[in-house]
């Protein structure tokens, strides 16, 4: 027969037990194992002691069950208490680790620029749209007669040597400029016609300073009845003027090209910022369209003349931008690139 003292010291063993385990059990399982431990119903220690009530002599079961009621409330009320302490600990870290430090500084996001050679374009091609002007395309890879034939440069002509040639075939060129635009243009439209043709163009040429096998040009072409050099002068002159500033000079100089007669180049007096102060830069070759050419693309060269322009945006960009060397263009140098964005 156990004693009262007897049962009532169990109790007070149990519950300092499971106050040292208690301070241990760090997560919801171990919990869940001091609950099934203590107060599981068929194999909780506490419930053992309920089943010992009795063995006792029946004047101690009335003390004896208050003791185990208070022990049973207390082990309930302890092992609670932790659940929520654990709960509340486990929501602080995660509220903790999913903080957001508004004050940390943005992660900048980088906005991509246009290419200088893209903005000059841009810039050329508002002007001459305000002037009437429609742009125009042709394929990279041509014809031996739009690229020379057609232009007033038959087999064998010397002008020839001026573009070094790559041939992808025979008669097949990757073309050499932007002209042979010129003659399409005249095979599908009939004149008036006035067109801005911008494009990539390809010669045999060393890559240096001045020089790339692969390059951007951009020609004009206006043909209508009775167009006249004075059309040709006033229009590349306001051209140059709204590009380089109202009162920079311009000047027309003598020189050859086969598709036009007379032809010359522009220059306008501008300072490219490389320390030798301004002169005289050419921006583009030019002249009136050569009558072979209009025959050529099946035009009567008695009813119809015009003007043409070839300009290089590369070198019209080094002007612009004060550059020395034309492969920054063409290098892809992000740290070059980002002074344009
Ligand atoms: N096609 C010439 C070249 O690439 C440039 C040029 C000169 C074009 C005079 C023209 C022009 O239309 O009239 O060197």
């Amino acid at each position: 027969m156990s004693s009262l003292d007897d049962l009532k010291t169990r109790a007070h063993e149990l519950r300092e037990r499971l106050e040292g385990q208690l301070a241990s059990a760090s997560d919801q399982t171990s919990l869940q194992a001091l609950r099934d431990r203590f107060l599981g119903r068929k194999a909780g220690e506490v419930t053992a002691l309920f089943k010992d009530l009795g063995k006792l002599a029946a004047d101690d079961r009335k003390d004896a069950g208050e003791a185990l009621n208070t022990l049973k409330a207390f082990c309930e009320g302890a092992i609670g208490e932790a659940e929520a302490r654990l709960e509340l600990g486990l929501r602080d870290s995660r509220l903790a680790s999913e903080r957001i430090d508004v004050s940390l500084p943005g992660r900048a996001r980088t906005a991509g620029g246009k290419h200088p050679l893209t903005l000059v374009r841009e810039e050329v091609e508002d002007v001459f749209i305000g002037l009437g002007f429609d742009i125009f395309d042709g394929p990279e890879v041509d014809d031996d007669f739009h690229c020379f034939e057609a232009l007033n440069m038959p087999a064998d002509h010397p002008a020839r040597d001026m573009q070094d040639t790559f041939y992808l075939a025979d008669e097949i060129v990757l073309r050499t400029h932007t002209s042979p635009v010129q003659v399409r243009t005249l095979q599908s439209y009939t004149p008036p016609v006035r067109v801005l043709a911008p494009g990539n163009v390809y010669r045999r040429d060393f890559f240096d300073a001045t020089h790339a096998p692969a390059f951007a040009q951009l020609e004009g072409l206006a043909i209508d009845e009775g167009i006249t050099f004075a059309d040709l002068k006033a229009t590349l002159a306001h051209f140059a003027r709204a590009f380089y500033g109202q009162r920079t000079p311009t000047r027309l100089v003598p020189s050859y090209f086969p598709f036009t007669e007379p032809s010359g180049q522009m220059e306008v007096f501008f300072d490219v910022g490389d320390g030798r102060g301004a002169r005289w830069i050419e921006i583009m070759g030019c002249g009136l369209v050569h009558p072979a050419v209009l025959e050529a693309a099946g035009l009567d060269s008695e009813k119809y003349s015009g003007w043409a322009f070839g300009m290089g945006p590369a070198r019209i960009a080094m002007s612009r931008f004060s550059l020395t060397d034309i492969r920054l263009l063409y290098d892809s140098d992000v740290r070059f690139l980002e002074q344009f964005a």
